[in-house]
């Protein structure tokens, strides 16, 4: 990972030949946002460059100057799209901003952010943005590419204070994390099945606070995980469930994290079209987030208990595949009548939300990249928030917008439940089409289990759409693996935390 840290001046050349600077939109045109120790000189000569270019300071916008007064670094002036210098709440701008700095800075040694990152949230802002942008997947290029940027100064007024410390070995250890999950979504089925994911995540853990148990196939049927077992009794390479736990002294809560992990989805017996295969690698990307989360959540040392499961299988056709009328049975006791093999992380999930629940945690969360529906519903950018009771889906989307992770709510509506009735076992997997993000979230309530008479607090994370980007980069979105969600699960638990 890109390496960073803060000054609070601006490093001379010449170790530092390149600086970046915000721009905001003035007059159809941009101006270039001053930071301290950046002389009034230097700022009318970039404005007169940005206007001469016929730059608008729009998001993504990467300009070039050099022959800046004061200095021979070459200088980047990166667009925020505000229409003003940035406040604590443009911190997504800035964020992003910093993001389309360190892309923009790829094959660059060391540069300095000359951002506006005086307060703590805007240099939490610059400090993720850049590391968060600097990713690249590279492992299976034979010849070595463009290398991120190797160092990145980030210049503060207040950079020795305790406070801004904080933020910066904050935003590395959430950066670490959002790393390994976007690597376990770029990396491909091929190397990327159930044992070897388990395996992974063993070597992620070891000499961390989070202890890793792995259950085979066998220990899965003595737990009754029909779900995982059923789906995947198609491929050669057999499901796992992983159990990880954080139990830091003095708990203030207890969260449960459950992720789809279907390391390929072919779609089984109802098997999807060429197309619709293309991006099934990613299937696997809850499962990544929750994991990385938990590592977050760890290396941050949160007051919160965490035990999370990555319900890992791959769908595939092989000669013993489940079959659609098939009937399996869940960890608490439920048959299931198996309809459409392509909804197969709807019935991982179950196992893994009936074993979470005899934990009795305070709250459990899922996240899925569980239905196209999602997507036709909010698009490629947007996860759908499903929960059993109005707070708990408030805090997610509260804990989403603190991160810029986009995050929007749908009905858990029991009207729509009678749709999964089935006439030979206590429900069947899929319902009517219409509102499918719906129906895949009742399927699962049927696993929440229940402490003292009440349902488990319980939210549904649908990150089919903003999982996986296939379109080009932006702001700190990569192509491929996004990470999307880890942040919105640290930015719950420190919630709780207080
Ligand atoms: N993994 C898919 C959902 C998905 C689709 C994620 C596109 C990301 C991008 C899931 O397993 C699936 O196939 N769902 C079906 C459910 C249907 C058969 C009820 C779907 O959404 O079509
Ligand atoms: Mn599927
Ligand atoms: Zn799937």
């Amino acid at each position: 990972m890109t390496s960073i840290s803060l000054s609070d001046r601006i490093p001379a050349r010449p170790a530092v030949a390149t600086m970046v600077l915000l721009s905001h939109k003035q007059d159809k045109g941009a101006h270039v946002i001053p930071v301290e120790g950046l002389s009034a000189e230097a700022v009318s000569y970039l404005d007169e460059h940005l206007s001469a270019l016929g730059a608008s300071g729009a998001a993504d916008e990467v300009i070039k100057v050099t022959g800046v007064p004061g200095t021979d670094a070459l200088v980047l002036v990166i667009g925020s799209g505000l229409d003003a210098a940035p406040g604590d709440e443009d911190a997504e701008a800035v964020r992003r901003a910093a993001g389309s700095a360190s892309r923009a800075l790829a094959g660059t040694s060391h540069a300095a952010l000359l951002f506006p990152a005086a307060t703590p949230a805007l240099l939490a802002a610059v400090t993720e943005g850049a590391l968060f942008g600097a990713y690249s997947f590279t492992t299976y290029k034979s010849k070595d590419g463009t290398a991120p940027v190797g160092r990145l100064t980030v210049v503060t007024p207040d950079a020795k204070s305790a406070a801004a410390r904080k933020v910066l070995s904050r935003a590395i250890a959430v950066a670490e994390q959002v790393t390994w999950a976007r690597d376990l979504v770029n990396t491909p089925p091929l190397d990327l099945y159930p044992a070897s994911f388990a395996a992974e995540a063993r070597k992620h853990f070891t000499g961390s606070k989070v202890a890793v148990r792995v259950a085979d196939e066998k220990s899965l049927v003595r737990q009754q995980c029909g779900g995982l077992i059923g789906v995947g009794r198609g491929s050669a390479r057999p499901p796992r469930l992983v159990t990880l736990t954080y139990k830091p002294a003095r708990a203030k809560a207890h969260i449960v994290l459950v992720g789809k992990g279907i390391t390929f989805d072919s779609g089984g017996l109802c098997i999807k079209t060429a197309d619709g295969m293309v991006t099934m690698k990613s299937d696997m990307a809850g499962a990544a987030a929750v994991a990385a989360a938990t590592g977050a959540i760890a290396s941050l040392g949160l007051p919160i208990a965490i035990t999370t499961y990555l319900c890992l299988a791959e769908n595939m056709t092989g000669s013993d595949a489940q079959r659609p009328s098939d009937v399996v049975t869940m960890p608490n006791g439920k048959t299931v009548e198996i309809i459409n093999t392509d909804a197969e992380g709807r019935l991982v999930m179950a196992d893994g939300l009936a074993i979470g629940s005899t934990v009795k945690p305070d709250l459990m969360l899922d996240v899925a990249t569980l239905t196209g529906a999602a997507m036709v519903a909010l698009g490629g950018r947007t996860t759908a928030v499903i929960g059993n009771t109005d707070d708990i889906v408030e805090q997610v989307i509260s804990a989403a917008k603190s991160t810029g992770e986009d995050m929007w709510p749908m009905p858990l509506l029991q009207e729509m439940r009678p749709s999964l009735d089935s006439q030979i076992a206590d429900v069947k997997h899929t319902g009517e089409r219409w509102g499918g993000a719906i129906t895949a979230a009742l399927f699962l309530q049927e696993f929440v289990g229940e402490v003292g008479g009440t349902q488990i607090p319980w939210a549904h994370l649908d990150i089919a759409g903003p999982s996986f980007n296939d379109k080009s980069p932006y702001g700190y979105t990569p192509a491929g693996g996004t990470g999307h969600g880890v942040r919105t699960v640290v930015a719950l638990a420190e919630s709780l935390a207080g």
